[in-house]
C-alpha cells in the first residue's frame, strides 16, 4: 500500500498566540532560517506561510522512533502576528486552518492574545494543540538539541523539573479558567476532551519533534475526510504585492484543488470583480517563508495545499482576505463574478445613502469591516460616505475634497486611515485642500482623535 493511497492534501496549520511567545522563532528552528531577526522591532506584521514537505517532517521526527506513517504530502504552516492590532490577521489565519498551534511562553503563561486566539479558534471550531515554548529559560536548563521532550526532561536537575511542574500546573489552571482542559501530551489519555500541551524550545529545539509528530498524527487520524483531495478549488487571497520581474501578484493559500498557468480566475476587487488569466504560478522553495523576498520556483500547475504567488494582469486592486475562484468548464462567469463580490456587500451596507460622512481607509477587507462595525455602533455613530483598502493615495484625498466642495460639512472632510500608509503626495494634497487625515493602528485611538477634532469644531 503506498503512502498516498488515501489521496490526502497537506493540512494547513496556523500558529497563533500572544506577542513574542516565539511563533516565528519556532518556525525558524524547523526551517533553519532566521526570519524573526529580520522583522522590524522583532514583531510580525503580516501573515506568513511556509511549506514543509513530508521528507523533512520524517527527518525531524525520527528521534521519536514512532512508526510515523506519513499519509499527508506535507504541512503548510501559517504564521500570524501576536501584536494586539492584528486581530484581523489572526482571524484570517484561524479561518484558513485545519489545525492550529497556540503558542504560550512557559515563563509568562496565558495572556490577552492567548485568550483572543483561543476564542477565534473555538468560534471556527478549529482543532489545536498548545506549545509551551521557551522551556530553555527554566533556570538551569540543560540543552539537548532537538530531542523529544521526555528525553530532555530526564537529564534535567530536580530543581528544573520542579519549576517545570509548577509552571505547567499554573498554566493548566489558567486555561481551566477559560473553560479549557489541558494536559501534557504524554499524559493525555483523553485527546478528544483534553487539549494537549507540548513543551518546546524554539532556541534549542527540545520538543519540536513532538510538536510536529503530534500535528501530523492528529490531522491524518481525525480529519481524513476534510483532508481528502478534491478538484474543487478553495483559495484565499492573503496579500497583494509587487514581485520583481512579474508585476503585481497576489499571495494566496490554495486549500484544495489545482491551479494551472493559463487558468482564468475571478478575484474580488475594489472596483468590481477582477477577471484575469494566471500568467505565472510561483512558490518559495520548500521550507522558505513566502513573506520574505527570495528566489521563487515557477510551476505549470500546483496542487493544494500550498502558498502561492499568482502573477496576472489587473491584480492591483485585489482585496486581501477574500476568496479566489477558478473558472472550470461548467462554471458561469457572471455567477462567479457575483459570488466573488458578495464579500464586499458587507461593506457597502455601511455607506451612507445620501453620501454624507467621513471617508474610511483600511489595510484589508477584514480590518475595514471591523472598523465600520465600530463606527456604526450606538455609542460611536459616525456616518461613512466612502471606503478604500490599501495605502492612502492622492486620488483618494481628491475624492474627499471634491465631496467637501459639494456638501460643505467640515467635519466630513475627514479621512480615518486605519493601519495604512499615507503617501507624501496624499498628505501634501490634504494640507492644501483642507482635508484632515487621522491615522492610527488602533481603532479606538483613531476614533478618539476624530472625536477630539469634531469637539474642537463645535467650540
Ligand atoms: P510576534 O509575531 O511579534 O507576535 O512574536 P512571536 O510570537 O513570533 O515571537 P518571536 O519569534 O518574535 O520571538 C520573540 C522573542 O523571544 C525573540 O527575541 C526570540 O528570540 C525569543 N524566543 C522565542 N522562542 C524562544 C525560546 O524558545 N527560548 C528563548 N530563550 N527565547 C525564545
Ligand atoms: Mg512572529
Ligand atoms: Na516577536
Amino acid at each position: 500500500v503506498s503512502e498516498s493511497d488515501k489521496n490526502l492534501r497537506s493540512p494547513i496549520c496556523c500558529v497563533m498566540g500572544h506577542v513574542d511567545s516565539g511563533k516565528t522563532k519556532l518556525l525558524d528552528f524547523i526551517r533553519g532560517t532566521n526570519v524573526q531577526k529580520g522583522e522590524a522591532g522583532g514583531i510580525t506584521q503580516q501573515i506568513g506561510a511556509t511549506y514543509f514537505p513530508a521528507g523533512k517532517l520524517r527527518e525531524m521526527t525520527k528521534g521519536l522512533k514512532a512508526d510515523a506513517r506519513l499519509e499527508v504530502p506535507g504541512l503548510l504552516v501559517i504564521d500570524t502576528p501576536g501584536h494586539q492590532s492584528f486581530t484581523n490577521l489572526r482571524s484570517r489565519g484561524s479561518n484558513l486552518c485545519d489545525i492550529a498551534i497556540l503558542v504560550v511562553d512557559i515563563m509568562h503563561g496565558v495572556k490577552d492574545r492567548t485568550i483572543e486566539s483561543l476564542d477565534l479558534l473555538r468560534r471556527n471550531g478549529a482543532d489545536f494543540i498548545v506549545a509551551l515554548n521557551k522551556v530553555d529559560r527554566l533556570y538551569g536548563w540543560k540543552t539537548c538539541g532537538n530531542a523529544p521532550i521526555v528525553e530532555a526532561m530526564k537529564v534535567q536537575s530536580r530543581d528544573v523539573r520542579d519549576e517545570f511542574e509548577r509552571r505547567v500546573s499554573g498554566i493548566i489552571g489558567q486555561f481551566e479558567k477559560q473553560g479549557l482542559s489541558t494536559e501534557l501530551y504524554y499524559k493525555n489519555y483523553d485527546v478528544r476532551e483534553v487539549t494537549s500541551l507540548v513543551p518546546t524550545s524554539a532556541m534549542t529545539g527540545e520538543g519540536i519533534p513532538d510538536l510536529l509528530l503530534l500535528l501530523v498524527q492528529r490531522t491524518q487520524r481525525t480529519m481524513v475526510e476534510k483532508l481528502t483531495f478534491s478538484n474543487q478549488v478553495r483559495c484565499t487571497v492573503l496579500e497583494v504585492k509587487v514581485v520583481e520581474g512579474h508585476g503585481t501578484a497576489i499571495d494566496v493559500v490554495l486549500a484544495n484543488g489545482v491551479l494551472r498557468e493559463g487558468d482564468q480566475i475571478v478575484v474580488c476587487g475594489q472596483q468590481g470583480a477582477i477577471v484575469t488569466t494566471i500568467r505565472a504560478l510561483l512558490t518559495p522553495y520548500p521550507m522558505r517563508e513566502i513573506r520574505v523576498k527570495g528566489a521563487y520556483q515557477q510551476h505549470k500547475e500546483i496542487r493544494a495545499a500550498q502558498c502561492i504567488k499568482i502573477a496576472a494582469h489587473g491584480l492591483e486592486h485585489a482585496i486581501p482576505g477574500t476568496c479566489l475562484y477558478a473558472m472550470g468548464p461548467d462554471d458561469n462567469l457572471e455567477a462567479l463574478k457575483n459570488s466573488v463580490m458578495e464579500e464586499m456587500e458587507s461593506v457597502s451596507g455601511h455607506i451612507d445613502k445620501a453620501g454624507e460622512g467621513v471617508y474610511v481607509q483600511a489595510s484589508t477587507l477584514g480590518s475595514l469591516e471591523a472598523f465600520l462595525e465600530y463606527l456604526k455602533s450606538k455609542e460611536v455613530n459616525v456616518k461613512v460616505s466612502g471606503v478604500g483598502i490599501g495605502p492612502l493615495h492622492k486620488k483618494d484625498v481628491m475624492k474627499v475634497s471634491a465631496m467637501l466642495e459639494k456638501k460643505r460639512t467640515i467635519k466630513y472632510a475627514s479621512i480615518l486611515a486605519f493601519d495604512v500608509k499615507v503617501t507624501p503626495e496624499a498628505e501634501e494634497y490634504a494640507e492644501k485642500s483642507g482635508v484632515k487625515i487621522f491615522t492610527s493602528d488602533v481603532i479606538y485611538q483613531l476614533y478618539q482623535q476624530f472625536k477630539a477634532y469634531v469637539d474642537s469644531l463645535i467650540k
